[in-house]
This record gives structure tokens, sequence and C-alpha cells, in this order.
């Protein structure tokens, strides 16, 4: 393969969340959030029985993870989360230790070397907001603007790259419209009342974002933006019109929705009066279109993992009485990680950007996400006892040859981060699939130990050299 090369300013970096991460979870005034309730009240949900506790030790590990990432992966930039319920109490007042950790984490970063860029929420809700009606319950979106504002006054003089959101697609997905994350509950339209709310909590954040930059508060350099999972959608070769409906909707509610509120402010119009017309209600309010103007942002983060692949529904209306759009389809010649159960198909990366290219032409994004989750991999090693990860770095280069042509073709992304660099806490998933050049050895003590992934990862981000 001829060698290609990515441009010299293009950044590499790590993505990582605090509550996969930091552990420590009920140590200096944390609240419990989600993933601590739900292990809390049903360790058996998760794999190997190992919830949300200790994450990957990061809050004791954090200057060697930090620089494992510099120097035996050559990153110049790092993502991580703020846990919500780390840094402010039940009465959304700062909770000092919380404030201490995160000064001290992102000082850290910059003395390794790192840029840090930091999201306000991974899926993490404290639970006493979660019990309230979470974000079916528009209040939660003032609890969520009172975090912002109060995360952008505490750090904005350290932090210059801002999120709002992680995959704000994926949290109503995963808990309300296909049940697999508590409260388990399978209901279309609800997803769409927590997505909408979701919407208003972001352009509320943007707006904050905003504020604090004009009142000095955050840094003149300061910028913001949202992070999503986009999923190009496919269906099949010979599609009928049932099917291309069934891409436009599936395409509107995961993609357009978001590229259009942070490109346009506004949400697209043709998805809205499609889920009107099929009983979809979702909790509008006056003056709600005033709000989403502001959800503009000045970059945007794409989390690519796979496509999407749908064809036209079998049936109109599920158990529940919702609306549906589509059924997935599998594609004869799918590529699968069967660890993680979802395709492989490098090229999607490619389709997002020339997608962004053409209908979003000034938006500038970079990959805030892309890895391989894969099980057992531990047993794979060398004599030295290093992971052989070659299908690591496989999968990543034919990820970075397609950005590389991308960017050749007109696309405007900027940057790579890869996830989970350094092994973390998946979930439900717990330590099933392994995303990191750096193992955690679990049973010495979250010990790191680099892959054979790592010195390829290193090469490659410090030459901008795809070989
Ligand atoms: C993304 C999330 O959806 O994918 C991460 O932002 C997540 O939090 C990652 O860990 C990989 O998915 P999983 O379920 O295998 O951990």
């Amino acid at each position: 393969m001829e060698p290609i090369t990515l441009p010299e300013n293009f950044f590499f970096g790590a993505a990582m969340s605090g509550p996969q991460t930091e552990g420590r979870w009920a140590e200096g005034g944390k609240l419990e959030n989600l993933w601590d309730t739900w292990s809390i009240e049903n360790i058996d949900d998760f794999y190997n029985k190992v919830g949300s506790y200790v994450g990957n030790d990061f809050m004791t590990m954090y200057e060697e993870d930090l620089r494992l990432l510099k120097e035996e992966l050559g990153f110049t930039t790092f993502r991580t989360s703020i846990q919500w319920s780390r840094l402010l109490d039940r009465d959304g007042e700062l909770n000092p230790a919380g404030v201490e950790w995160y000064h001290r984490l992102f000082a850290a970063a910059g003395e390794a070397g790192l840029e840090i860029f930091v999201n306000l929420y991974h899926f993490d809700m404290p639970t006493y907001l979660f019990r309230r009606g979470g974000w079916e319950n528009r209040e939660v979106v003032d609890a969520y603007e009172n975090y912002a504002r109060k995360a952008f006054a505490e750090f904005g003089q350290e932090v210059r790259y801002w999120f709002t959101f992680n995959e704000p697609t994926v949290e109503p997905e995963q808990r309300y419209q296909e049940g697999v994350w508590w409260p388990f509950t399978k209901n279309f339209n609800r997803a769409r009342t927590v997505q909408y709310n979701i919407s208003i909590a972001h352009a509320k954040g943007v707006q904050a974002f905003r504020e604090a930059q004009s009142a000095g508060l955050v840094r003149d350099d300061a910028r913001i933006g949202l992070i999503n999972a986009f999923m190009p959608p496919y269906t099949k070769d010979d599609p009928s019109d049932a099917d291309l409906e069934a891409v436009r909707m599936v395409d509107g509610i995961n993609n357009r929705w978001w590229l259009d509120l942070v490109t346009k402010g506004e949400l697209p119009a043709d998805v809205m009066e499609t889920l009107a017309e099929r009983g979809c209600v979702l909790p509008v309010r006056p003056g709600d279109d005033a709000i989403l103007a502001r959800g503009t942002v000045d970059w945007l983060g794409c989390n690519y993992y796979q496509p999407t692949r749908v064809q036209a529904p079998s049936r109109d209306v599920d158990d529940a009485g919702c609306p549906v759009f589509a059924d997935k389809y599998v594609w004869p010649d799918a590529v699968m990680n069967e660890s993680r159960g979802w395709e492989v198909y490098p090229k999607g990366i490619y389709d997002f950007g020339m997608t962004a290219a053409r209908d979003y032409p000034d938006l500038e994004w970079f990959v805030s996400e892309n890895g391989m989750g894969i099980e057992g991999e531990y047993k794979n090693r060398d004599a030295s006892g290093k992971v052989q990860d070659d299908y690591r770095i496989d999968f990543v280069r034919q990820h970075l040859t397609w950005i590389a042509k991308a960017i050749e073709d007109g696309a405007r992304c900027v940057g790579y981060h890869y996830w989970g660099a350094i092994d973390n806490w998946s979930w439900n998933n717990a330590f099933k699939n392994r995303y990191g050049f750096i193992e955690v050895d679990l049973m010495e003590n979250y010990r790191r130990v680099p892959k054979l992934s790592a010195a390829w990862m290193r090469q490659v981000a410090t030459s901008h050299i795809v070989s």
C-alpha cells in the first residue's frame, strides 16, 4: 500500500469519558449517577458483574495515562468528560472536591503536553435528577443549564475546547427506544421527547457558553461544539420508494436532526412534519424556536463506528402504538466485528465527509471517536507479554485512509480521536471488549501495558504518514 499523508495541522488524540475511567464513584462528595445506581441495584446486568465503581482507575493513574498518551502514542490532544455528579451537589452548587479534581486533571494534561477537550455530558445523569423524570422533564434541562454555566465559569480560563453532549442520539435510543439501558423503556415517542429536550439543553448550553465568553469568564479563543454518533444510512442496492423513505427518516432522526441544529439552529422541517403526521408529539413550548436558534456551534465531533443499514418497515405501528419508520437490514457483504456485533465499514466515514461537504459546507469537524473493541485479546500475546492486535492497526489504517481521501475531496475534517486509547469500562459490557492501544491488566491492579498497535499509532501520529 502507498503511504498516505494527512495534513500537517491534522491532530491525533484520545477520546475517553469520566464515567468510564475515573472510578472513585462515591468519594469526594460525588453523587450517584445512573450507572452507579444501576450497578448497585442490578449488578447481574453487567458483564462479569463489573459495575461502574472503579472505571479504569484513572483518578489514581491519570498522570501515567497522560504520559502514555503523549509519549507512547504520540498524541497531542485528549478528550474526557466532567461528571455532573462529581462537579455539583444536590443543590446544584459546586462540590469542592470535584472542582479540585478537574483543576488538577486539566493542569496535568497541559503539563503533559496535551490539549484538553472537555465534554459536559456522556450518558451520565445524576440519579436524583433521573428520578425526577430525567430528560423527559424540562426542569432537568434547567438543571443542565446551571451545570454548564458553573463549569464554564470555573474552568473557562483553562479549557479551550468544549462540547455540550456526547452522542445525544444514542442515549434516547438505548434507554427509551431499544430498552437496552436502564430504565429499559421501548417507546419510540418517549425517545423523541428525550431527544427534543436534549436539543433544548444543548442550545441552552451553547448560549451559556457564548454569554460566559462575552463576560470574559471563558477564554477568547475557546470553541464550543457537539459530538454525535453519525451513522451514514444505506439501503438495498435496488431500493423501493418505501426503502428510500426509511432512509430519509432514519437519517433525519439520527443525523440531520443534529447537523441542522448545530449549523442552522433549527430541526429538519421534513422530519418534524412526518413525526407529527404519524402521531409523535414533541413537547414543544412557545419560544423554543428562539432557544434552538442559539444552538449553532463552532465545530462538530463525529463519532464513527458503523453505518446504518435500513429498509422499509414490515409494520407501521409497534406494540407500544408508536410509528415504525424502518427495519434493520443486514448487508450481505458486511464485514463484522463479531465481538461487538458492529459492522466494520471504513468507507462510511468518507461518505459522511462528502455529505457534510455537500449539505453543510461551512461545517468544520473532526472524527471524535473511532475504535475497535475486541473480546479476549489478552489471550493473544507475544513472548514479552504484549497483546498482538494487528487487526486494530488494520482497522485504524483503513479509516485514516478514507479520512485522507475525504479531505482530498473537500471534507473539512481536521483531526482524529481514537476511542478508548487506554482500555476502559464499556457500560454494561464492562471490560468485555477492549479498545485500547494500551492494555489495562485487571489481574494486576489496572497496570498499563502497551499493545503491539501502540508503536504503530505513535509512528502515524508523529509523522502524519499512514503506512
Ligand atoms: C460510543 C460512546 O458510543 O461508543 C462510548 O461514546 C462507548 O461511551 C463507545 O464506550 C464504544 O461502545 P461500547 O458500547 O463498546 O463501549
